[in-house]
């Protein structure tokens, strides 16, 4: 899959995904209040979809369909937009700048942005567990897609990430520890859209492990990516400030690598990630065009 055929892939999957999302959000919420504005404001901002778009391209790689992954793909882009309104609150990373717009608590006031972030969270799992639009048909498969997400959002993985991120700030930490602490911020989740993909398009025990071992890979290269954007990257692209880690003073790859050697840390991640999936077929074409994206991502 080339650079263009990735582009139209993307294109089809984000449109797919921004309907189910809209379709989503009329049908568990009907009514015009202020929590649903301020919920669509963030989810519609235009956000990469890289985690759903992954949780099909992983469904799909395995034989199933986009139909069959679609419930789990909108849940983790909830997660993941809850994750980005609270991060960006005053008391966390006070950001003011998020997918090229006021972040949700400056155009809606902390708590409103506080509630629209749990409604955000708590609506993925009403996704994920009732009938729906896009409901999961394998009932069977339900309490292993709540657990898969509950498990890479909760204390075991993001959560966690979040403690020990704002525990760094101004610490050093060696190479281990910041992945470590990658692993839980951003890792958990792409590992979880990846898994969960995988296993609601019915794929075998071991196509799931390596599955969940290419996105361990490529999570660690989008973090390095990450913080290399943040050094180098042009904020009116990125849609978000640049700077911030030297400012709070944060462990980064390219503060204990430099830039360079930061990019090739990340390019090595990606070889590896390729290397998890050289069994599958040209159905998993996708997955590896977007891995190879990660690493030349300007946002
Ligand atoms: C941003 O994630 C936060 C991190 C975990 C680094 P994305 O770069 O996927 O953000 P959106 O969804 O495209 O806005
Ligand atoms: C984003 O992390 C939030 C989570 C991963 C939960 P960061 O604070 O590192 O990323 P940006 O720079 O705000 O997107
Ligand atoms: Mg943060
Ligand atoms: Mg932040």
């Amino acid at each position: 899959m080339n650079r263009s055929d990735l582009s139209a892939y993307l294109v089809q999957k984000r449109t797919v995904i921004e309907t189910a999302l809209l379709k989503i959000m009329e049908t568990f919420m009907p009514e015009k209040t202020r929590l649903k504005e301020a919920m669509m404001y963030s989810l519609m901002a235009g956000g990469k979809r890289m985690r759903p778009v992954l949780c099909i391209a992983a469904a799909e790689s395995v034989g199933g369909t986009q139909d069959h992954a679609m419930a789990a793909a909108c849940a983790v882009e909830m997660v993941h937009t809850y994750s980005l309104v609270h991060d960006d609150l005053p008391a966390m990373d006070d950001d003011a700048l998020r997918r090229g717009k006021p972040t949700c608590h400056v155009v809606f006031g902390e708590a409103t942005a506080i509630l629209a972030g749990d409604a955000l969270l708590t609506l993925a799992f009403e996704i994920l567990s009732s009938e729906g639009p896009y409901r999961i048909r394998n009932i069977q498969k339900i309490p292993e897609a709540v657990r898969i997400l509950a498990r890479a959002a909760g204390p075991g993985g993001m959560i966690q990430g979040q403690m020990e991120d704002m525990a760094a700030e101004g610490v050093f930490l060696d190479l281990d520890a910041l992945r470590h602490l990658h692993a839980l911020k951003t890792g958990a989740l792409i590992e979880a859209s990846v898994e969960l993909g995988a296993v609601l398009g019915r794929g075998s025990a071991g196509q799931v492990a390596r599955l969940k071992a290419f996105a361990t890979n490529i999570g660690l290269a989008f973090q390095v990516i990450d913080d290399i954007l943040n050094v180098e990257g042009d904020p009116k692209i990125m849609g978000k400030a640049a700077g911030t880690d030297l400012l709070k003073k944060k462990s980064t790859y390219p503060s204990l690598l430099g830039v360079d050697s930061s990019r090739t840390y990340a390019a090595r991640c990606i070889d590896s990630a390729l290397q998890v999936l050289s069994g599958f077929d040209n159905k998993a074409d996708p997955l590896r065009a977007m891995a190879a994206y990660i690493l030349e991502r300007k946002r």
